[in-house]
């Protein structure tokens, strides 16, 4: 039984829909917009008048360029050498993120005359999971450099001007070594992050580290959490307040050397809506020091975007 097709109500039909769909499109036009809008505007942190090196040390550094005073220090840069990546069976993928990141790493210490120490495979204890090897890998530098700067393989120095020594006058205030704190960490969302983090040369270090070697209760394997941020975390939380006030330096802002590039999830939006101080401290913008592409799935494409970005 057919229906006899009537021109004009369905021709104001067809109005209709569209109608609908155009109102539909311009919804999510919105959205898409309104998505991104937070990424511009973090992106654009620092000109928005975000300060990552605290403003007295800022003016300082602005008048000399090189104006941290004192005998030089030694510094090295400490990471994941690239070819471990076939030895712990990365993706392919997380190789080419090695590969570029190791480039970028041995750009800035030869810039400023720093070392860089690549944790070969053999360092990687085959017990654990590879990134509790860092702590292996310090240990082991520690006597020969005055700073160790320890760096998790997915970062990039993204403004190669900012040295390490001004990064820690800033944070630490003066340049006596004898009288500066041991580790330096900055915090994101979850409390300290053991992704980038400076460690001085000292007695308390070498215990600091063997302690946190031995925290193997919190070793985990099949993850994404290998447990060694846990037990850096454990390690801090259970610290006398005098001896955490002696050895222990969590900068104020995170992105004075880890900051996080902002990306439109769920949780990066919830984060921002209630935890808003802490996504501003440590959101990646034009001119920080360091990116971390911490808990980021396409780290790949991260690296190339930023790599051609700086
Ligand atoms: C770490 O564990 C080893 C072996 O059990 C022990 O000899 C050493 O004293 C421990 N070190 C620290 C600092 O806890």
């Amino acid at each position: 039984m057919a229906a006899r097709p009537r021109p004009r109500p369905r021709r104001f039909a067809d109005h209709r829909l569209l109608r609908r769909l155009l109102l539909l499109l311009s919804l999510a036009l919105l959205l898409v917009l309104l998505g991104h809008l937070p990424a511009l505007l973090l992106r654009r942190a620092n000109s928005l008048g975000r300060r990552c090196l605290p403003a007295a040390t800022d003016r300082r550094l602005l008048f000399f360029p090189r104006p941290v005073p004192g005998p030089r220090l030694s510094f090295a840069i400490v990471t994941l050498a690239d070819e471990d990546a076939s030895a712990s069976g990365g993706r392919r993928s997380f190789r080419g993120v090695l590969a570029a990141s190791a480039r970028n790493k041995r750009a800035y210490a030869a810039a400023h005359g720093y070392g860089l120490v690549s944790l070969p495979a053999s360092a990687v204890d085959p017990g654990r999971p590879p990134s509790w090897s860092k702590v292996l890998a310090l240990r082991a530098q520690l006597r020969h450099h005055d700073w160790l700067f320890w760096n998790d393989a997915d970062t990039l120095v993204t403004n190669p001007e900012i040295s390490l020594d001004q990064i820690l006058f800033s944070v630490i205030g003066h340049s006596d070594f004898d009288e500066s704190p041991d580790l330096v960490l900055t915090e994101d969302f979850g409390g300290v992050n053991a992704g980038v983090f400076f460690i001085r040369r000292s007695k308390w270090s070498e215990r600091f580290l063997d302690t946190w070697w031995n925290q193997t209760s919190f070793v985990h394997f099949g993850s994404t959490r290998s447990g060694d941020n846990a037990a850096l975390k454990h390690l801090i939380d259970h610290l006398s307040a005098e001896e955490m006030k002696a050895h222990v330096l969590i900068a104020k802002m995170q992105c004075l050397f880890n900051s996080y590039p902002w990306i439109l999830t769920w949780k990066s939006v919830h984060r921002l809506i209630f935890h808003l101080p802490t996504t501003w401290k440590g959101v990646y913008s034009d001119g920080d020091f360091m990116i971390h592409f911490a808990g980021i799935d396409d780290k790949p494409s991260w690296t190339n975007k930023i790599l051609g970005e700086i």
